[in-house]
């Protein structure tokens, strides 16, 4: 089953517009420079949407966000609807990262409601799982990873609108990684409920990232692995330089 790599920069809340748009412009030409077997997205702060979607303009790098809320417009000070992406030149939007249900206190069900929203304006959502370190210690990572994907994801999703993104909560901005083997195990498992709750041709179909701490040195073994099929990556999107290593060295 051929699934396109998805190489996608979640760039934080990090940057000012003019950093925002030399990195675009770099990873544009970067892009360009050769042929790619892969497909490329970056997520800025919202503040810098419309600006790097300008930047990116002529390339097929595609623009996402880190969040959004699930109603249309409404009495929601400083939240961002779906449609308010579309507006901005979204194509995807990050949803459930760990941060977020970590700093914000999102539940798979928020999550969901969210990703459905996402999905019904015309966005593909990318949805975060993963164990925070006393999960793992405790041996439980794949029961959270399916708890999520089970309460995450909406029940008609599909490999056209949805990614899901394993983020070890310990592995995101560490240096740490999880083994080869190990990550291996959870997108397997994670592609198996997939297939319970959504079907089989869904999910063969789906993509399944992995993110936390990739590095140019680590993307080889990673994104080898038979079930993984690309990579969220946070503080190496920053470079353009190791963003682009990182595709390179993964031979898409
Ligand atoms: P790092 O690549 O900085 O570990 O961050 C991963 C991440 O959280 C991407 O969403």
């Amino acid at each position: 089953m051929a699934r396109k790599m998805l190489i996608a920069g979640n760039w934080k809340m990090n940057g000012l517009s003019a950093e925002g748009i030399a990195l675009a412009t770099e990873i544009k030409t970067a892009v360009k420079a050769k042929k790619r077997t892969c497909e490329f997205l970056v997520c800025p702060p919202f503040t810098m949407l419309s600006t790097v979607k300008k930047a990116l303009r002529g390339t097929k790098v595609a623009l996402g966000a880190q969040d959004c809320h699930f109603n249309e417009k409404g009495a929601h000070t400083g939240d961002v609807s779906p449609l308010m992406l579309i507006d901005s030149g979204c194509s995807y939007v990050i949803l459930g990262h760990s941060e977020r249900r970590a700093d914000h206190g999102e539940s798979n069900e928020l999550v969901c409601k969210k990703a459905i929203a996402a999905n019904k304006a015309g966005l593909k959502a990318i949805i975060c799982i993963g164990e925070t370190l006393e999960q793992r210690d405790r041996g439980e990572t794949v029961d959270v990873c399916k708890n999520q994907v089970l309460g995450s994801v909406p029940d008609d999703a599909t490999a056209l609108n949805t990614v899901i993104a394993y983020e070890p909560v310990w592995a995101i901005g560490t240096g740490k990684t999880p083994t080869a083997e190990d990550v291996e195990e959870v997108h397997a498992q994670v592609r198996k409920v997939l297939a319970k709750k959504l079907g089989k041709t869904q999910a063969n179909k789906m993509r399944i990232l992995y993110g936390g701490s990739v590095k140019p040195s680590n993307a080889k073994e990673f994104l080898s692995l038979p079930d993984v099929d690309g990579a969220l990556i946070g503080g190496a999107s920053l470079k353009s330089a190791d963003f682009m290593a990182i595709a390179d060295n993964a031979s898409c």
